[in-house]
């Protein structure tokens, strides 16, 4: 694992969507909380020229941030060249080459458009910039043999443990909290396995559609979106035993040696859908049978979780936008004598998205003459215990520090396009549904008893 700081930054898709919306915001928060950031060189298209681009960052602070301290906003963004050009191309990549003669440990951010990426890579081996770390967005590749093209093709530029592949959850706090509540607390991991948990759910979903990333999302479709990386991340994490030590080595293994377990979707037990309106979504086809919306459930060959179904659905035009792992315990087969009735199933409930927190359902004696039971709710709110870091500010300090836990192996990468693989690229048309619904009716019975867990 490499342990030094770097001395500059990179950033290619300077002024796209994801910086926009999460790079400036996160430089602006480690800029405040760190007090300075390395050299920031900024790749954008060409356009909107020196005066453009200041306003650029500074409206996705202020956008994002709230109100912000523009004497830092400035600091940020005097520190920061801007090159406008194509990455593809020699002479923008030498440019960058030229502007980092003083760096001997550059991080570079790969934020450009997946079809560029690979011949980006390809243009800086040849230019030949100064070795250091790359950040790769998700998703790597679009299958398992495209990911090992472009893994490959990085291999030539960077060393193995250099190359940073991003899945943003892993630098959410909140599914941190999760690993905390499993790992660091003593009684979950004894009932942690088939003889104890009946299911697990992990549900993502989002009102809004597609946005204007209409033609973007048209070669990717929410499997590749967000269940081949976000949602199986979030099982390895569920699913996987305690890493043989604390390190970020052993923390990577395991969750890649949990999905190593995992068989691949049986397309009987998958349901794609498609929002009603999709079609009319700016780039999107006419006759689009791109899948907004996905559930499946997923089966685990080892002992522990043998018969325990994980059921993952993901969204968008959903009736709520939220992140949520359900772990749904047996019922005790224990009434008490003055109860009536048997106990429901305790929960866990993990809310990973803008509320995050853990809460635990529980049974317990209603007050009065009826003695229940009663389900009632232990209720942790993360965000009342102090202010929060977002994803890509955590992800973005780690890749300038050169701390690699939060960041994706390639064996996880490959063993996660080996489980989506009988899902992809379906012939059937998906099935439509309308926009605010929990999508195709088709996907209600996916979980058998009791249905879903929808969030709170
Ligand atoms: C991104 C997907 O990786 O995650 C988006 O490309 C999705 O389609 C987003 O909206 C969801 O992230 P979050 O952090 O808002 O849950």
């Amino acid at each position: 694992m490499t342990t030094a700081s770097s001395d500059a930054l990179v950033l290619f898709g300077a002024t796209g969507d994801l910086a926009r919306r999460k790079l400036w915001p996160a430089l602006y928060r480690l800029s405040l909380s760190e007090g300075c950031v390395p050299p920031i060189v900024a790749v954008g298209l060409p356009g909107p020229g020196r005066a453009g681009f200041e306003t650029f960052v500074a409206k996705s602070v202020h956008d994002v941030c709230g109100p912000a301290d523009d004497r830092v906003v400035r600091r940020l963004l005097a520190g920061t060249r801007f090159i406008e050009g194509d990455t593809t191309r020699h002479g923008t990549i030498e440019e960058v080459a030229r502007s980092l003669w003083e760096a001997a440990r550059p991080v570079y951010f790969l934020g450009v458009p997946p079809p560029q990426t690979t011949a980006t890579i390809a243009t800086m081996g040849s230019v030949g910039i100064p070795p250091g770390a790359v950040l790769v967005e998700k998703p790597f590749g679009k299958d398992l043999d495209s990911a090992r093209v472009l893994n490959d093709s990085l291999l030539k530029v960077f060393s193995a443990e250099s190359v940073l592949r991003i899945d943003h959850y892993l630098g959410k706090e909140a599914v941190e909290n999760l690993l905390a509540f499993r790992f660091c607390n003593p009684f979950p991991e004894t009932a942690w396995g088939r003889e104890t948990i009946s299911r697990v759910q992990i549900t993502h979903c989002e009102v809004r559609g597609v946005d204007s990333r209409g033609s973007l999302y048209e070669q990717i479709g929410a499997v590749r979106d967000v269940v081949q990386s976000h949602l199986l991340q979030l099982l390895g994490i569920v699913a996987m035993r305690r890493p043989v030590d604390g390190t970020a080595q052993a923390f990577r293994e395991e969750i890649a040696r949990t999905l190593a377990a995992v068989r691949p979707v049986d397309p009987g037990q998958l349901v794609r859908g498609q929002y009603a309106g999709y079609r009319a979504e700016e780039g999107v086809a006419a006759d689009s049978t791109v899948e907004t919306f996905a559930a499946l459930r997923l089966d685990i060959d080892v002992d522990r979780w043998r018969g325990v179904p994980f059921l993952l659905r993901s969204g968008k035009g959903l009736a709520a936008t939220a992140i949520e792992v359900v772990v749904e315990f047996v019922p005790t087969a224990h009434r008490l004598w003055f109860t009536r009735e048997d106990p429901g199933p305790a929960r866990i409930r993990f809310r990973l998205g803008s509320r995050g927190g853990t809460v635990l359902t529980l049974n317990a004696r209603r007050p009065g003459a009826d003695p229940g039971p009663m389900a009632v709710d232990l209720d942790f709110d993360l965000q009342a215990s102090g202010d929060s870091w977002e994803a890509y500010t955590h992800l973005l300090s780690d890749a300038l520090h050169g701390r690699t836990g939060r960041f994706v192996s390639m064996d996880a990468v490959e063993e996660s396009w080996r489980i989506v693989a009988p899902a992809l690229d379906r012939r059937e048309a998906p099935l439509r549904y309308p926009r605010g619904s929990w999508g195709p009716d088709a996907s209600a019975g996916l979980p058998g008893d009791g249905g879903w867990c929808d969030p709170l």
